[in-house]
Parts: C-alpha cells; structure tokens; sequence
C-alpha cells in the first residue's frame, strides 16, 4: 500500500470500526469495567487541576513505604527534579538518582533546597539514554523506580520495564496519559500513534499534547504510544509485577485520555 493511502487508510479507520455491523461498543464506564475489573484497587478520581495531579504524582512515590533508594527516569523536563526529591525528603532516603538525556540546570537549586532539610541526601545524576540496555549494567540497584510521562516516548518500552525492573527491589510507579479503554475496544490495548496523519491527531489532542514536528522516524520528543491502563497493567503482569496501589483521574486530560497514577510490587 502506498504511503499517502495507508495515511488515508488509517484516518479512517475510527469510522470503520464504528461502522462494521455487530461490532460492540462500549461506553467508556463499561470498557473500563472489564479492562480493570480485577483490581478493586485501583480508583477513579475527578479532577481537572493540573496542580492536584502533580501532588498526586508526588504522594504516589512518597506513598512507597520503607524506601531508602530511589531513581527517575526523565524527570528533569519542566519539573527539575519534583517527583524525585519532594518524595525523597518525605521518606528521609539515603540516595536519589536522576536519569535524564537532556540536563537541566534548575536541577541543582533543586537538590540544594531537598539537602537543606535532608543533609545526608546522596544524589546521582546520569545523562544517559535510558533505552540503552548497556546502561543497566553499571546502575545500582534501588527501592523504588520512577517512570513519569516518559513510557509513552519509547519504542521499546517492554525491554526498558524488564531493564528497570532489573534494578528495582520493591516499587515501580508509572503515570502517564492512557487513550480511554472504550477508544481502543478491547483490554489490553495500544495504538502507534506517532504515525496518525496530523488531522487524526489533532482530533485527539490531549489537553497537554503538543503538535510537534513531524518525523517519520521513532522520536522520544514525540508523543509515539496511546497506551491503555489495561496495556500498562498487563506488560507490567507479563514480567512479573502486579498493581499495589492506583488511581486513575478520568478528567484532567480531556475526553478521549485517562491517567493512571500507578504502584506496582513483584507479583
Ligand atoms: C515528558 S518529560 C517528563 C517529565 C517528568 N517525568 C514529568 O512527569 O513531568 C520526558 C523527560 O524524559 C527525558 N527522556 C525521554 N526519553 C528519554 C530516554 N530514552 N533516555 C533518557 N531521558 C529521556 C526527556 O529529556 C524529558 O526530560
């Protein structure tokens, strides 16, 4: 298929699902029920404050009991830290490490603010891409592991969980934006969204989904994955890690987008 009438076809592919007779569709409420029914655990949370979601992101990771250690993945791109070492100070750690590709000087008054309450704080930072196996060998292992709004960026999100996971004594928590389980049909799913032709794209903005330039080549700047909750969920299962704890706010992403806040345990 040629590449314009593979876009054409992919533009319409919302209409044909809708379309195809006996096909079910169901309310979001509904989708969700059966993605998630086996984790009562997990709740559903309304807000459209950004500022609420952000405290959440922090009380998520200072939530995770007995943690000493404690790492995040890209945690450096408008927040400098926040959900690293906000946390951090709370849980009165020994060691934060920073894994970040893009350096960001704020980062350092951040550190300074987190060691004046906490003097001892031993802080690491590692300018590295963290989809390079490679890097795994030379990390320490921590506590908790902190994959804030960056899974959604990797084409090989499954291999960088296992690596994470590799390096991860308790606690894994993962948040980020998840297409509604009603918009992909089925549990489980995910869409290769880097792809979609801008129209189709600009019908499903989230709220803070920017239009990015465009490239045809898998790019962690852009947004690439639409995952679901229920996707999340089972990658995490299919390498040995269930949900402790969750929420999932339904609201503040616009129409179409959940997000989970999520606290996975080895199973
Ligand atoms: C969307 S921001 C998320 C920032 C923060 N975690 C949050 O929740 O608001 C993505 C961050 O991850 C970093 N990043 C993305 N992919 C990366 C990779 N493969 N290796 C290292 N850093 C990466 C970017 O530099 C950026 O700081």
């Amino acid at each position: 298929m040629r590449h314009s009438r593979l876009l054409s076809y992919v533009a319409a592919i919302p209409r044909k699902v809708a379309r195809r007779p006996g096909t079910p569709t169901p309310d979001h409420g509904e989708a969700a029920d059966l993605a998630w029914a086996t984790h009562p655990q997990i709740r559903r949370v309304t807000t459209t404050e950004l500022g609420v979601l952000m405290q959440m992101k922090v009380a998520l990771v200072a939530g995770c009991a007995g943690t000493r250690s404690l790492r995040d993945f890209g945690g450096l791109y408008l927040v400098h830290g926040k959900y690293l070492l906000e946390p951090a100070v709370a849980l009165g750690a020994e060691f934060a490490s920073m894994i970040d590709l893009t350096p960001r000087t704020e980062f350092a008054a951040a550190i300074e603010k987190a060691r004046s309450t906490l003097p001892g704080l031993e802080v690491e930072f590692v300018n590295h891409d963290f989809r390079d196996p490679e890097l795994y060998k030379s990390l320490r292992a921590v506590d908790t592991s902190i994959l804030f709004e960056v899974l959604l960026h990797q084409e090989n999100y499954i291999s960088v969980l296992q690596s994470v996971a590799s390096k991860t004594e308790r606690y894994i928590c993962i948040a980020q934006p998840c297409l509604k389980e009603a918009m992909l049909g089925l549990p489980g799913s995910a869409s290769l969204l880097q792809f979609w032709p801008e129209s189709l794209k600009n019908n499903y903005r989230a709220t803070y989904w920017p239009a990015e330039p465009r490239t045809e080549r898998f790019d962690t700047a852009s947004w690439m994955w639409g995952h679901t909750v229920s996707h999340l969920i089972a990658v995490m299962h299919g390498i040995g890690w269930i949900v402790d704890d969750g929420e999932i706010i339904e609201t503040v992403y616009g129409q179409y987008w959940d997000y989970p806040l999520l606290r996975f345990r080895r199973e």
